[in-house]
This record gives structure tokens, C-alpha cells and sequence, in this order.
């Protein structure tokens, strides 16, 4: 029976792998997969509560960044329109010793660059880049044209509202990388949170006109875990060093990893409520697929084989999108749509491994032996921890006046909106502002309900995992009101 199981394991993991290649989308597969190893009986992932490292901003792990920020700037992307703001990007080195570095992308923003707050924005996997998902198919000010070596411009670019910072982390994912190569070896949750934080008070030196700017954190998926973890690394090391060494203000994280069991519970929930897996799978998975026990049975591998027949031919991170039907790029580029290609994962892998491009971002420049990746290819032999929840560290913002809200596109089948129902659930709110409508240029754009505790939790309507790429006008709302804290407009028309 447990030889049964483990084929199926197996066999969904091989799956999932095709439906990579189908989609060209892998953020949530990856998640998808790395959950599934998360809880099997052998898996040697720390699931324990998230504690930050304390780390003493010092000149040990200060660099001097005298110069870099000019170094860095961008004059122009190949293929990009003519824009007015300002771009950077670059290297900021998080480990001398080993020889780490992590890449980042920074769009100023299009007007009052000196008073708006700065955003960082983070995606998840993990393992999967802030420039292939965050900058060039969501929220960036440029998308990729199907030629894959010329850009447009979105019209719902998040540095209308904010000066945006991309990260791809940790070392091992997009360009960032490590010269100790067992670095890759031992990722894991806590090294993220450090090395990002590393990472930032280090930024901060070369862009000095931002530290004590205003400062959200911002991200989706399995940056459900990368947020508020590094939010709670900022507070710890602010707190210890009675200063503020970040000046950190709130977080929101969309169709978020929260909570395992909730959101593991609210996928299969949401399949079948939106009719994509029968009642009887869904059953069948919730009551005989726990990984973390020693003997599966049989019901589990059937039911799980059904599940993946049900959902194998959709677009499963929005499961009403069509799907890319022609991998190849094109001679010239086709007409843009506002709402995303389905293809352009394949438009942004090609741009951003083409030499002049890299060039242009200041990245690669180590000459690194494998190809630029959406997800990282490298990272996987080993995760070492992952906690189960992260609601704690939710709650600890809360109680430290933080702004924090949660998003969820309602259109997604991986972390669909059920998962966020339930693991909001979990924490024992008590309701403000009761569940109502929200509005955006004249339509609903979804619904929100305010805590008393001071959380906000809105749905986009017709928006799948990667919010900003299906429903970019919504989303812009909805990152506006978040940064200047004004509740969602209950009515169509707002002053
Ligand atoms: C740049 O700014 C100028 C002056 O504010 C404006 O007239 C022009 O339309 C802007 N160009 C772009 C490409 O946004
Ligand atoms: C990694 O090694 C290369 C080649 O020796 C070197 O140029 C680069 O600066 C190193 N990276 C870091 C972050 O030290
Ligand atoms: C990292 O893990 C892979 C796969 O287990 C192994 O082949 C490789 O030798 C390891 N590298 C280092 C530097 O430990
Ligand atoms: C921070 O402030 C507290 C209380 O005022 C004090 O006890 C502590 O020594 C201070 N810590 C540092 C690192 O200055
Ligand atoms: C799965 O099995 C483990 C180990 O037997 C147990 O601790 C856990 O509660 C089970 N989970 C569910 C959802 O039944
Ligand atoms: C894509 O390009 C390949 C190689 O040129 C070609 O064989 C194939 O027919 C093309 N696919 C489509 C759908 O046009
Ligand atoms: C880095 O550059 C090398 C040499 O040009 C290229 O082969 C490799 O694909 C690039 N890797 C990444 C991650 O950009
Ligand atoms: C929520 O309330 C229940 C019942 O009172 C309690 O068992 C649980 O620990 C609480 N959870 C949190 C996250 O506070």
C-alpha cells in the first residue's frame, strides 16, 4: 500500500512537471510540489514557528556603497519606450565571505518620487523571480512584447503609486547568486529572511534618500511566508537596536501561503465548489491523503490520479484563462492586450537571456553556467525549514500597529480565495467593517472585510494568482489605498 502511494507521489510530481512545460507558469506548481514534500513522512523540513536571527547592523555587515547607486542606474532597456523615471539595478552583496549577492530592480516612481513610500515587492516558489513575475508580467512599468526583445508600457504600473524595489531571492534564483555554491544547499526560510534583510539595510546605504522613506513590504504566493518574515526580522532588529533601522509600516500579501492546513483544505474546497473536482475526489483527498502518516491508503493515489486528470488541461492559477497555445515568439510584436499574454513567460525567459539585455540591467555579470530561470533550477535538493503557519507573526504586526492586509485573486485554483477565508478564520478576528462590495472605476472590484484588530482582507474579482497580470486596474486600486491606508470606496463613485 505505501509502495502504491509513493508511485503515485511520483507520478504527480513527473505531472506536474509536464504541466511547467504546458503553462509556462510555474509559481504555483512549484509551490504545489514543495508542499507535497513538505509533508511526507521522511521530509527533513523544519516546520517549527518562525524565529528571526538577530543581526547587528554594524560595519561588519555593512558594505560601503560609495558610488554604486550611479553604477547601477539604467539608461535604457533594449526595446523600451520612452519613460520619465528613473530605473536602477544592480548587485548588493549580502555575504563577503561566501561571495553572495543578491539582484535587484528598482522603477522610481512616475511623479513625487521624493514623497511616495517604498515598495518592495517579493514572489514566491519558492525559488521562483521578482523580475520574471513582479516587474515584467504583474506590476512593473513594462511588460515584454511577443518578439522577446522589445517592450510596451502597463498603463496600471505599481510606480504610479509607489517607488517599487524587485528582488530576486534568495541566491540561486533569476540573477542572484552565490560563489559558495553549497549555498544552494541549504536555503531555507530563515536564510531568505536573513539575507534579504541583509540585503536591505545594505540598499538603503546606496539609496540613502530612502531610509527613512515610508517603507511596505508586498507579495503573493509563497511570499506569504517571505513578507512576514522579513517584516518580522525588521521589527526584531529595530527593537533590539532601539532604533529605526527600517522604517517599516505595514505588509500585504495576495493569494498567500498562510497556513498549510487551511490552505491545503481550501484548495481542494474550492475545486470542487467551482466544479473543476467532483464532491467525491474532494472527499476522498481530505479524508485519506495525509502525507505526514505512515500508510497512505489506497484512496488517496485514486483520487489524487482523478485530480490531476480534472485539472491537468486548465490554467490552474487562473482557471477561466485561455492557455498558450503557440510557444514560439514572434517577428514583430503582436497587439497588447491590458490583461496578460498567456505566452509571456516564454516573451520574458527570451528577453531576459539575451546578452544585451543583461547588459543593460547590470546583471549577470559573473557570467553564471546555466540560463536565467522564472523558477530556479538549482535550489531544490534541499529546503531546510518551512513553518506550517505563519498567523503568529500576522498577529505580531497587528499588535505592533502595523498595517497589514491580505489580498486573494478569486479566480485562483492554488491558493484560491477559500484557503485565505480559512486561515484568516484561524485567527480569531472580530469583524469591523462586515463583508461588503468593493468599488473600482464604477465596478465591483471585489469585496473586503475590516477587522477591529486593524487587518484588511479584500478579494479582486476575475483575478487569478498573479493579481496585477489579469485585473492590472484593480489591482493599482487596490495597492493606492493600501499605501495611503484608506478603506476600500463602498460606493462607485469616490472623491
Ligand atoms: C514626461 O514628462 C513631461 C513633462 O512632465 C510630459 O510632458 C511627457 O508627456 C512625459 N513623457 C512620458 C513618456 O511620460
Ligand atoms: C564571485 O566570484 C567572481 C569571480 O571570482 C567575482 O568577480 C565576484 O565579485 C564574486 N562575487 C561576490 C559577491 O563576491
Ligand atoms: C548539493 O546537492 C546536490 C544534490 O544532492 C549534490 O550533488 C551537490 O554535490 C551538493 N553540492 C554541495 C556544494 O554541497
Ligand atoms: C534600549 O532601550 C532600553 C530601554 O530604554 C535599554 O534598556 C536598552 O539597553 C537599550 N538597548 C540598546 C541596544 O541601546
Ligand atoms: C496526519 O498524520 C499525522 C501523523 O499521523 C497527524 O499528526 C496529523 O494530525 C494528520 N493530519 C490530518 C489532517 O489528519
Ligand atoms: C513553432 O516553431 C517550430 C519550429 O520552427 C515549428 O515547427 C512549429 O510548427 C511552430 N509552432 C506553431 C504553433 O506555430
Ligand atoms: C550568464 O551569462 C552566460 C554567458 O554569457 C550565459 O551562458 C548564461 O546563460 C547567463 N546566465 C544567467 C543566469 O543569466
Ligand atoms: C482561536 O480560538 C480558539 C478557540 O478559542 C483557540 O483554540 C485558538 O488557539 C485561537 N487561535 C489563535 C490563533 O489565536
Amino acid at each position: 500500500m505505501v509502495e502504491t502511494s509513493c508511485l503515485a507521489l511520483i507520478s504527480f510530481l513527473i505531472f506536474s512537471f509536464f504541466t511547467v512545460e504546458i503553462h509556462g507558469s510555474k509559481q504555483g506548481i512549484v509551490f504545489n510540489k514543495f508542499q507535497k514534500s513538505k509533508y511526507k513522512v521522511d521530509s527533513q523540513i523544519d516546520r517549527r514557528d518562525f524565529n528571526a536571527q538577530e543581526v547587528e547592523v554594524d560595519n561588519h555587515i555593512l558594505h560601503s556603497q560609495k558610488g554604486l547607486k550611479e553604477k547601477d542606474r539604467i539608461d535604457k532597456l533594449p526595446g523600451q519606450p520612452r519613460v520619465n523615471f528613473s530605473q536602477y539595478g544592480g548587485y548588493v552583496t549580502t555575504d563577503k565571505l561566501a561571495g553572495r549577492a543578491l539582484y535587484y530592480y528598482f522603477v522610481e516612481s512616475q511623479h513625487s518620487k521624493q514623497k511616495m513610500p517604498l515598495l518592495l515587492w517579493l514572489n514566491g516558489g519558492p525559488g521562483c523571480s521578482s523580475l520574471a513575475y513582479g516587474a515584467l508580467e504583474e506590476l512593473g512599468p513594462f511588460r515584454v512584447n511577443s518578439d522577446g526583445k522589445t517592450l510596451h508600457k502597463n498603463g496600471y504600473s505599481w510606480n504610479y503609486a509607489a517607488n517599487v524595489l524587485f528582488l530576486e531571492s534568495p541566491a540561486g534564483v533569476g540573477f542572484s547568486y552565490s560563489n559558495r555554491s553549497s549555498d544552494y544547499n541549504t536555503s531555507g526560510d530563515r536564510k531568505t529572511s536573513t539575507d534579504n534583510y541583509l540585503f536591505l539595510v545594505n540598499w538603503l546605504e546606496r539609496f540613502r534618500e530612502y531610509k527613512k522613506r515610508d517603507f511596505y513590504i508586498v507579495g503573493e504566493s509563497y511570499a506569504g511566508h517571505y513578507v512576514p518574515q522579513l517584516a518580522h526580522t525588521i521589527l526584531h532588529n529595530n527593537k533590539k537596536a532601539n532604533n529605526t533601522i527600517i522604517n517599516l509600516k505595514g505588509i500585504m500579501i495576495g493569494n498567500a501561503v498562510i497556513n498549510d492546513q487551511t490552505d491545503n483544505q481550501g484548495m481542494y474546497d474550492y475545486l470542487a465548489s467551482h466544479a473543476i473536482i467532483s464532491d467525491q475526489v474532494m472527499h476522498d483527498i481530505h479524508t485519506f491523503c495525509n502525507f505526514s502518516s505512515g500508510t497512505i491508503p489506497s484512496q488517496c493515489p485514486t483520487a489524487l490520479d482523478e485530480y490531476i486528470q480534472d485539472i491537468s488541461f486548465i490554467d490552474i492559477y487562473n482557471i477561466y484563462a485561455p492557455l498558450c497555445n503557440n510557444p514560439n515568439l514572434t517577428s514583430f510584436p503582436k497587439k497588447n492586450s491590458i490583461v496578460i499574454d498567456p505566452c509571456s513567460g516564454i516573451y520574458t525567459h527570451a528577453y531576459l537571456n539575451r546578452a544585451n539585455v543583461q547588459a543593460a540591467l547590470h546583471a549577470n555579470v559573473t557570467k553564471l553556467k546555466y540560463d536565467w530561470e522564472s523558477c530556479s533550477d538549482i535550489l531544490f535538493s534541499k529546503w531546510g525549514d518551512s513553518p506550517s503557519t505563519i498567523v503568529p507573526l500576522l498577529h505580531e504586526f497587528l499588535n505592533n500597529g502595523l498595517r497589514v492586509w491580505i489580498f486573494s485573486g478569486d479566480i485562483d485554483g492554488i491558493v484560491p480565495v477559500t484557503s485565505t477565508k480559512y486561515s484568516i478564520k484561524k485567527m480569531n478576528l472580530s469583524a469591523k467593517t462586515t463583508w461588503y462590495p468593493w468599488f473600482s472605476n464604477g465596478e465591483v472590484g471585489g469585496y473586503a472585510e475590516v477587522y477591529k484588530e486593524g487587518l484588511t482582507f479584500a478579494t479582486v474579482r476575475g483575478a487569478g494568482h498573479e493579481v496585477p497580470s489579469y485585473q492590472p486596474g484593480r489591482a493599482l486600486s487596490l495597492i493606492t489605498h493600501f499605501l495611503k491606508g484608506t478603506p476600500l470606496p463602498t460606493t462607485k463613485r469616490q472623491p
